[in-house]
């Protein structure tokens, strides 16, 4: 098995080459990367900026254009300097691991080439210790767009000076598709039917499981994750959906921006916000394959926008139970506390695991602080944060996979107004803070967390006395008393509760006109997730009518 395993790379790059080609034809949306990559050259682009994790990829679709327009492929890195396409002897002619001779040397060459640069990012971020490179790479662009040479950058993430923007063409290539497993793996079963020892039991629809399942991986961690299954056991069947798997939860921990989220959290742990549950209860169903036939599309997502500590959080987790759902929690605050150069990769890479597992729940918290970066973005970082946000946005209104998202946010203004349109989403909610029927079931579901009967108590007083309160607050009481009388060695009482809930100043007090002017916002934008109690509503109606 080793031996097959081992030769395969040298007969996979021909086979992949000639299969990027084919799928052109039959795979329109796949095909329009490689394609391009031609367009481009043809067009005299001189320097195009692929974007790929997959540079063996990107290097066979190279070979085969310069192939076709009779020119040669060299490529260059760091530790090879320049090197011919497929010659495995580094060059070791002085200097040409250096960026600027290298570069020099692509002006000077008289022969029609395609010149692939690996890893160049380093040199083309903005760095003081890049001027020369940058400036080199200005003078390649102008020199090459009057010759048959063209110069590709290809690098998993994209670091540009603004000098170069105007310079470089970037080009998003996007991860392999379904035909591509689907070649892999035949290729795969073709190189095993040789050894009798080892066994490949795939049925069709088993088939199809496992490439799906490995969607969201390149080529080569696909081939590695095949590979180590038919070596663990010494064959390939459904079970090793598993392994293939377990290789997504390596990528979606790598990524940094999704995170598997194992919910405890159930739908009676939510006090109040009924409309809310009872939309979400009727779609339990719609990610159904009956519902599919019925004629119903997937929710696409909802919004859940409100008040500090009322339960959002607290509805993503319980959804993803109630509907028996994976939860993929979707940090978007951090996608721009990190390098933003490599944004836009990790979100498309994010994206795409998450389609390959749907259906999925995928929760995006507190999506107001990620779209608060993004303004200003253009004279900050490129605009790389705005680009990463209509890149979501866009896959929001077009995405087709049983993806549901749900995003919470506190501050609408932050908000950008195409999120807001309908289509994108299926539905905005408004979480206001606890009703007092409400704050009396937030009560009793936090004394019975905490082993307490909530008989022993007078729930009316507590209703009454936390007016204003928001569930976090309810349940910070409640904690709160549990210390206290921990401590005096005695049991928890109502009086103890009441104690603590003087002592605090709820937000609701601190943040009254922030929570006014979001209940003005919500009045006929958005749907209220509880019943609202009378009162509420005519003190709303009398504020706007002034
Ligand atoms: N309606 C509720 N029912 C029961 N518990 C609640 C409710 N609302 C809030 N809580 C309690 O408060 C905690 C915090 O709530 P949650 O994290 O859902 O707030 P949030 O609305 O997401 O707030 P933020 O806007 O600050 O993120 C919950 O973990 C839960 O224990
Ligand atoms: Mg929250």
């Amino acid at each position: 098995m080793n031996s097959n395993c081992d030769k395969t790379p040298a007969k996979n790059s021909d086979r992949q080459a000639m299969s990027e080609s084919k799928t052109e034809k039959k795979n329109p949306v796949r095909a329009s990367a490689a394609a391009e990559l031609e367009i481009l050259i043809r067009a005299r682009y001189p320097i195009i900026y692929v974007v790929s994790w997959e540079e063996t990829r990107v290097e066979h679709r190279l070979k085969e254009i310069a192939d076709r327009r009779k020119k040669q492929l060299i490529c260059w890195s760091v530790t090879t300097g320049l090197t011919k396409s497929g010659s495995m002897a580094p060059s070791r002619q002085k200097g040409l691991a250096d960026p600027v001779e290298a570069l020099d040397s692509v002006i000077e060459n008289k022969e029609p080439a395609i010149y692939l640069f690996k890893d160049f990012h380093p040199f083309t971020r903005p760095r003081e210790s890049n001027v020369a490179v940058i400036r080199k790479l200005r003078e390649v662009a102008l020199a090459l767009s009057d010759s048959y040479k063209t110069l590709v950058i290809c690098s998993p993430v994209v670091e540009l000076s603004s000098e170069l923007e105007k310079a470089v063409t970037v080009l998003d290539y996007p991860l392999p598709d379904v035909s591509a497993f689907d070649r892999l793996l035949a290729r795969i079963c073709e190189d095993v039917a040789a050894h009798a020892q080892l066994k490949i039991s795939l049925t069709p629809e088993d088939r199809e499981r496992l490439i799906q399942a490995a969607l969201g991986l390149t080529l080569q961690e696909a081939e590695n994750v095949f590979a180590k299954t038919i070596v663990t056991d010494g064959h390939l069947s459904a079970e090793d959906m598993s392994i293939v798997f377990s290789e997504k939860q390596q990528i979606i921990r790598k990524s940094g921006l999704l995170e598997y989220y194992e919910s405890t959290t159930e739908i009676k742990d939510i006090g109040g916000l009924e409309q809310l549950k009872k939309w979400l209860k009727k779609r339990s169903l719609a990610f159904s394959e009956k519902a599919k036939q019925f004629g119903l599309p997937s929710p696409k997502g909802a919004l859940l926008v409100g008040v500090q500590g009322c339960g959002k959080s607290l509805c993503a987790k319980a959804v993803s139970r109630m509907w028996n759902m994976p939860l993929l929690r979707f940090d978007m605050g951090r996608m721009f506390a990190s390098l933003v150069g490599s944004s836009e990769e990790n979100i498309r890479r994010a994206i795409t695991v998450a389609e390959s597992i749907a259906p999925v729940v995928l929760w995006a918290d507190e999506i107001d602080k990620a779209f608060a970066g993004s303004q200003g973005s253009a004279n900050t970082d490129g605009g790389t944060t705005a680009r990463v946000m209509s890149t979501f946005l866009t896959w929001l209104s077009e995405k087709q996979a049983p993806v549901f998202v749900l995003a919470t946010a506190n501050n609408i203004s932050q908000l950008p107004p195409e999120l807001l349109r309908k289509g994108r989403l299926d539905e905005i909610f408004f979480v206001d803070l606890p009703n007092a029927a409400e704050r009396g079931q937030i009560f009793q579901i936090h004394l019975r967390k905490r082993n307490r009967n909530p008989k022993g108590f007078d729930l009316s007083a507590l209703v009454q006395a936390s007016e204003g309160f928001s569930g976090a607050e309810v349940e910070e009481a409640v904690i709160s008393a549990l210390y206290d009388v921990f401590y005096k060695g005695k049991e928890l009482e109502t009086e103890d509760i009441l104690g603590a809930i003087r002592e605090t100043v709820p937000l609701s007090r601190t943040m009254a006109e922030g929570i006014s002017a979001l209940r003005a916002w919500a009045e006929g934008r958005a749907r209220f997730a509880s019943f609202r109690d009378e009162v509420t509503a005519a003190a709303l109606r009398r504020k706007l009518e002034m």
